[in-house]
């Protein structure tokens, strides 16, 4: 994966982020869409992974047949909107190991505190995805990367629903070698740290806290 940012315009990823950005879209709905469109995203984050081979027989006669090293995937959710992309992914990949960084944003100073981190052993032979819906300052989603490389991970990839220009710019600038995948690049952030259009608290509306 080369490419610094990557935009899955697919037409199925679109239609179903446009129905999750509307404001009376209910909870469920939203962690259903969530879940679904994880899917696609999940696709097009492990379109390059390593594939190894192993041998089976079909009905037909013996071959050696490609298989995902799965043990080689690391899924790190940001806590807590982290999780519902989470959650879908591991459906589709469920050998992938997962780690979990907590990480709050301080509304004042938009700047990330950490309250959890738990990972699995060996990053280093690992390829990592980092998962969390909203890139908006890019402060949490940086810090989270400096976590994972002192860690020991040094293959890894950041996967969001949404990205705003000024996360993309916060990322480039501080992890130039983590390539980002996302199904939209929003226009900016507000005064709030919101991205706009945005969808809004992406943890309030999956978890109804609002
Ligand atoms: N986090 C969210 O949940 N939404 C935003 O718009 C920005 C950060």
């Amino acid at each position: 994966m080369k490419q610094h940012l990557t935009v899955v315009d697919h037409p199925l990823v679109q239609h179903k982020l446009t129905l999750m950005r509307e404001k009376d879209t209910s909870t469920a709905s939203f962690r259903q869409l969530l879940r679904e469109i994880s899917h696609l995203l999940a696709y097009e984050v492990t379109h390059e992974l390593p594939v190894t081979t192993k041998h089976i027989e079909t009905p037909m006669c013996p071959m050696d047949a490609p298989v995902i090293e799965g043990k080689k995937l690391v899924l790190v959710s940001i806590l807590r909107a982290g999780n519902g992309l989470l959650d879908g992914i591991l459906e589709l990949v469920p050998a992938a190991r997962v780690g979990f960084v907590g990480l709050y944003r301080d509304e004042e100073t938009l700047k990330p505190v950490q309250y959890y981190f738990k990972v699995p052993k060996n990053l280093e032979d690992r390829t990592v995805i980092l998962v969390d819906p909203m890139l908006a300052t890019g402060n949490s989603s940086a810090a989270a990367v400096d976590l994972m490389k002192e860690a020991g991970a040094r293959d890894i990839r950041f996967l969001c629903l949404l990205a705003a220009p000024e996360g993309v710019a916060r990322m480039k600038e501080a992890h130039p070698d983590v390539p980002i995948i996302t199904a939209a690049l929003d226009d900016h952030l507000n005064e709030k740290g919101y991205i706009v259009p945005g969808l809004g608290d992406a943890g309030d509306r999956m978890y109804g806290t609002k």
